[in-house]
């Protein structure tokens, strides 16, 4: 059997130390299962930026075009806040997304009930929250034309232009309609089509789509309602389809119902290859501390071996794996409280692993 190969991009801040966390469980489940990886890191983000003046260095950006898959930690900190915006570290995620041509970003939220009472919705809310969001990656105002500052009537200015095409529109709907087929057929299309070009032709895009998907059910949403909804009666969603800027905003809120952003994965999906990265960022306030969740990486590596290498069975045992070790009471301090067991990043690690055997 060919080894698969995966390239770890562990990036800035606690990138290091979950990516680290990540690998290690890869390694044992790949023992159990009978699966052959390889890894190979590759430097990305800020600290590509110390090292040779580039973000996302070409090498770094080959050898993920040649991977099986990627995992990812996260980039970006406040020592780069200045540095010119084309070279920021956050470039680096931008910019291996476009390259990888990863146009589909899944956010699964799944409130698990060793962690309801974590929510900042009350338990009867938030209690069977089940969603998977799933946003445009690489197209919209992320990626249209800017201007960082120019004097339009005498007075300084910046714009950015969101643009979707209809065929941008048609592929990630498709691909929002075949996976609720796999869940309960349930479509939520998040749009500001009552104010923007772009979502009335996200809408009727959508719409067309939908026509080959009888058996799925399909309403829309307007984005601002969406994120009140998703405070609200969150169990009413099943997948959510929406455009870069709004997967991004909806996707940190919906976050917060599982208890932590450290707790949620993600999986960006493309035609090259496939990254998985969790969905938070590189946490400088305690980096370098070594108390950040290793959950959502960890989970991430889940979904890696679900997605890229049609591994279930070891995906499951990853999964099942951090359920065993929140129920038995290990917490990062980002979950803490009182009468649980404390851990950091290594004991939780550590307690994940004891799981998979
Ligand atoms: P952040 O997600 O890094 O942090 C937000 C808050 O959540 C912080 O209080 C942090 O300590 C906490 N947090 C995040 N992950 C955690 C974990 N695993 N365990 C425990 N606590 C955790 O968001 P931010 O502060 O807005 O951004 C920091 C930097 O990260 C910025 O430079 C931003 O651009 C970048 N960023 C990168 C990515 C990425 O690489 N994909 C994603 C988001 C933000
Ligand atoms: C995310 C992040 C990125 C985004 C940043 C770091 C460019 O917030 O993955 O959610 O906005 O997509
Ligand atoms: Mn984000």
């Amino acid at each position: 059997m060919m080894a698969k190969k995966i390239v770890v991009i562990p990036g800035d801040g606690i990138g290091k130390e979950i990516t680290e966390a990540a690998v290690r469980v890869l390694k044992k489940v790949e023992e159990i299962h009978s699966i052959g990886l390889t890894y190979e890191e590759k430097p990305a983000g800020g600290t590509a930026y110390d090292m040779c003046g580039n973000p996302l260095p070409a090498d770094t950006i080959e050898a993920a075009k040649a991977a099986d898959a990627v995992l990812f930690g996260a980039v970006g900190g406040d020592k780069w806040d200045n540095v010119d915006p084309a070279k920021r570290p956050e470039k680096a995620v931008l910019g291996l997304r476009k390259a990888l041509g990863l146009y589909v970003n899944l956010r699964p939220v799944h409130v698990s009930p060793v962690l309801a009472d974590y929510s900042p919705l009350k338990p009867d809310i938030v209690t069977g929250t089940d969603v998977l969001i799933v946003r445009e990656l690489i197209g919209g105002i992320y990626f249209g034309d800017r201007c960082e500052s120019e004097i339009h009537n005498g007075v300084e200015r910046a714009w950015d232009l969101e643009n979707y095409s209809v065929p941008e529109v048609e592929r990630i709907s498709r691909f929002a309609f075949n996976a609720a087929r796999k869940r309960r057929h349930k479509v939520t299309s998040v749009d500001k089509s009552n104010v923007l070009a772009t979502s009335r032709l996200w809408r009727r895009t959508v719409i067309k789509e939908a026509e080959a998907f009888p058996d799925v059910e399909l309403n829309h949403m307007y984005v601002d309602n969406c994120a009140m909804q998703l405070a609200s009666h969150p169990t009413q969603f099943d997948v959510i389809v929406t455009s870069n800027l709004f997967g991004d905003i909806l996707s940190d809120e919906a976050a917060v119902l599982g208890g932590s952003i450290g707790m949620m994965p993600s999986a960006s999906i493309g035609e090259l290859t496939s990254l998985f990265e969790p969905i938070h960022g590189s946490a400088p306030d305690i980096a370098g501390k070594g108390i950040a969740n290793p959950c959502a990486t960890i989970l991430s590596a889940a979904m890696l071996l679900r997605y890229a290498l049609n591994e279930d069975a070891a995906a499951s045992t990853i999964e099942k794996a951090v359920d065993a070790a929140l129920a038995d009471g290990w917490r990062t301090p980002d979950l803490y409280k009182e009468g649980f067991r404390k851990a950091n990043t290594e004991t939780m690690t550590e307690e994940i692993l004891k799981h998979i055997k």
